[in-house]
């Protein structure tokens, strides 16, 4: 008798920490997929079989738990990383032992491994549009918020040059939060807002934190009419966090919003409730990490390895019917052609699509020659 071993991935998201909750959405739209992949007879017969690790938020558990997936149990692909802390902390890890990572995570780009695939928007990818969207809308004075690590800052670097060079407009303040941060974190930033005055506030903080930015907003009597917060990191899970009354009117820009209207979405969407019910909240980063699971087992199909020497050339290029649309990973780059979408939050706690790409951008991580191009249309989408 012939027995056939599974094959084995790691998947590495926190489960508790101040991004838990965020990286429950990448962790269960990794494991949809591998249920999917399975019940569809695995790969060649023989089934993918997660192997879980909760570096608890903590970056440097992130880079322990990669070496012992790699050297104890045998993992040579890790699903992973949300904060671009913890991928730092990982990278040297799978370059020296010659493994894989797939991150699903959107970033501050400047960045390139033979060992990644990024899957996550990348600058030309969500923080052009929303430059272009929020100074035509709102203005061009804006005010920026983070939480304290590389993400926010490399973010609000990029945001302060394109907000420059979309409007002629500047950043009028850049403040700084622990991930703990709660309400009292945000009372003085709330004052020195209301004497600035910016045309609209971008947020980079991340994690459980985001709620308590967004309700002393709220307490401090702000109006997201006139001067809304914008953010790529705030998601469907974060308003349900922080509830739909409270995120209401505020703007986020991101290849995926679950009011995407397709078949291929509401399909998705529907297997997972039915699935999973309401153990995770579906928003770009589930549905990112989810394509590249199918991505990997459709290329291990292909090539019959999980190697990364055998398993890389076959991803270079190859491509996935996801809920955002189809998209490719990028040969040159291990980065993926996305969708830029710009949402608005309603009061059902979803996105209203307000702008949307005509097609999948390319991504340029070092934004050597982004443009905005004809990327974008008003939206058609129902403002539901
Ligand atoms: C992030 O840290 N890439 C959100």
């Amino acid at each position: 008798m012939t027995i056939t071993l599974p094959v084995k991935v790691g998947l590495l998201f926190s489960e508790t920490g101040a991004t838990g909750k965020a990286e429950a959405a990448l962790r269960f739209g990794a494991l949809m997929a591998i249920e999917e992949i399975n019940e569809a007879g695995g790969i060649d017969g023989r089934e993918l079989m997660a192997v879980c690790y909760d570096p608890c938020s903590e970056p440097f558990r992130y880079g322990q738990l990669a070496e012992r997936l790699i050297v104890d149990d045998g993992v040579k692909v890790i699903f992973g990383c949300y904060m671009s802390s913890t991928r730092k902390v990982v990278i040297p890890v799978v370059e020296r032992r010659n493994a894989l990572l797939f991150y699903a995570t959107l970033y501050e780009g400047f960045e390139f491994s033979n060992n990644v695939i990024y899957s996550g928007a990348a600058p030309n990818q969500n923080s052009v549009q929303l430059a272009d969207y929020m100074t035509s809308v709102y203005g061009p004075r804006v005010y920026m918020i983070g939480s304290d690590y590389i993400y926010p800052h490399e973010s609000n670097r990029i945001m302060s040059e394109l907000v420059l060079q979309y409007s002629g407009g500047a950043c009028v303040e850049e403040r700084y939060v622990r991930l703990d941060a709660a309400g009292g974190d945000f009372k003085t930033i709330m004052d020195e807002i209301w004497q600035q005055r910016p045309d609209f506030i971008f947020s980079t903080v991340v994690g459980d934190a985001t709620r308590h930015l967004y309700r002393a907003y709220a307490d401090a009597g702000f109006s997201p009419h006139e001067m809304p917060i914008a953010s790529l990191t705030t998601s469907e899970v974060e308003i349900a966090q922080m509830g739909a009354g409270v995120a209401e009117g505020h703007i986020s820009s991101s290849p995926y919003f679950q009011s995407i209207n397709t078949a291929v979405n509401r399909d998705c969407l529907r297997r997972f409730h039915q699935r999973f019910g309401g153990v995770a909240v579906p928003n770009a980063g589930w549905e990112a990490a989810y394509c590249q699971m199918h991505l990997f087992a459709n290329a291990m199909r292909q090539c019959g390895s999980d190697d990364i020497d055998v398993l890389m050339p076959t991803l270079r290029g190859s491509q996935f019917c996801a809920p955002q649309g189809v998209v490719k990973i990028d040969p040159h780059n291990h980065h993926t052609c996305v969708y830029p979408r710009i949402g608005r939050a309603n009061a059902q706690g979803q996105y209203t699509i307000v702008r949307e790409s005509l097609g999948p951008v390319t991504p340029d991580p070092y934004l050597i020659s982004h443009c905005l191009g004809n990327w974008m249309r008003e939206s058609t989408a129902p403002d539901t």
